[in-house]
């Protein structure tokens, strides 16, 4: 009786908790949240700086006793306590806007494909913790799924590839089960790494984490460029110490990241050869689905078509999937109960 109350006044939340971005749906409202998943924390009095994009633009920035950081690493919660702190900023500040006296919201948050019992129990402790009256897990790839409109409960082949920024997931589905999984740590934050070593390697030249990303969104592609591009590429000279500046072009960064997106093809190859022939021939003919934010880097979908000899297509809105899907899955208990993880208690 009181749960059924709770329910129906307070509003349902969606949450993608990533490794670089925190996404919240919330019923009724659509995405409250799209955030950094980084936190800022001044150590000497234990107090939240900052959360969020605001706490990102703080990185490398920053005196000795603030510290910017990101609580997850590929996927998996590193840091509880601060984990715990940014999901209540969050969760408090989605709560104040029109709800401001709603009652605790029970929360859908998903959860990576390799999750030990362990590692769930965490997400699970540090979602109640923040602020929740119940919390249901579901797999990203599943709510990614939700959120490409792949039709997960037909009785045919699915194949969903998650491009993140800590993690690459890809998995087969059908009849609202993975039937075939394959993870990697090789995803976007790898390609930020390729293009730091790159630039210190040939010019001697250290980059922010911030300058390498954006270089690989305006620059990087997976395949050659119909037009080529160039820009500026600044940072820190290792010798002098002093900034300086050199000319880049889309051939340089693409080299650059082409061992990595070359193990996320490999990665994508290796799941077909262990999918079932039936499942393997739904997926021919339908093609595979690109989501998360990586499926925005430029020709990643030709260079796996060409890869696999099978066709691609990149999602709407690629990099709000997960968390869109999360909103339907909250509206519609039958599929939520169809596909929840179950919980580690
Ligand atoms: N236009 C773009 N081109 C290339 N990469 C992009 C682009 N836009 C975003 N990205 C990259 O996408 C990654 C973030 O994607 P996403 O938000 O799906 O990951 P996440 O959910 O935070 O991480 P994960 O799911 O791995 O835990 C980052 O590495 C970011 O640099
Ligand atoms: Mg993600």
């Amino acid at each position: 009786m009181f749960k059924k109350l709770t329910r129906k006044f307070s509003k349902g939340l969606g949450i993608d908790l990533g490794s670089t971005k925190t996404m919240i749906y919330q019923q009724d409202r659509g995405i409250v949240v799209n955030e950094s998943s980084i936190v800022a924390v001044n150590n000497r009095t234990d107090q939240i700086l900052a959360v969020g994009d605001e706490a990102r633009r703080m990185m490398g920035k920053t005196p000795p006793h603030i510290i910017a950081t990101a609580p997850l690493y590929h996927g998996i919660i590193s840091d509880f306590e601060i984990t715990e702190k940014m999901l209540k900023y969050l969760m408090d500040k989605v709560r104040a806007g029109k709800f401001a006296f709603s009652a605790k919201p029970r929360v859908v948050v998903g959860v990576p494909l390799d999750l030990t019992e362990v590692e769930k129990k965490a997400v699970e402790d540090v979602v109640m913790s923040a602020g929740s009256s119940q919390v249901n897990l579901v797999e990203n790839i599943m709510a990614a799924a939700v959120g490409a409109r792949i039709p997960i409960q037909d009785p045919s082949g699915n194949m969903i590839v998650n491009l993140g920024g800590g993690l690459t997931e890809i998995a087969v589905i059908s009849l609202d089960g993975i039937v075939n999984w394959k993870v990697t740590r090789t995803a976007g934050l790898s390609l930020d790494k390729d293009i730091i070593k790159f630039a210190r390697d040939e010019f001697n030249l250290v980059l922010g984490e911030m300058v390498a990303e954006d270089i690989k969104r305006k620059i990087g592609s997976a395949l050659e460029l119909e037009e080529p591009i160039e820009m500026q590429m600044r940072g820190r000279d290792v010798m002098s110490g002093l900034p300086k500046e050199f000319d880049i072009n889309d051939m340089q960064i693409r080299d650059a990241m082409h061992k990595s997106i070359q193990h996320i093809l490999d990665t994508i190859k290796a799941t077909l050869e262990t999918t079932p022939p039936e499942l393997v021939a739904d997926i021919y003919q339908k093609g595979i689905i690109l989501t998360g934010g990586v499926a925005m880097l430029k020709n990643i979908d030709k260079f796996i078509a060409q890869g696999i000899e099978i066709p691609v297509h990149v999602a709407d809105d690629p990099q709000t999937c997960t968390v869109r899907g999360m909103g339907v899955i909250i509206e519609d208990e039958v599929l939520l109960q169809d596909i929840l993880v179950p919980s580690s208690q």
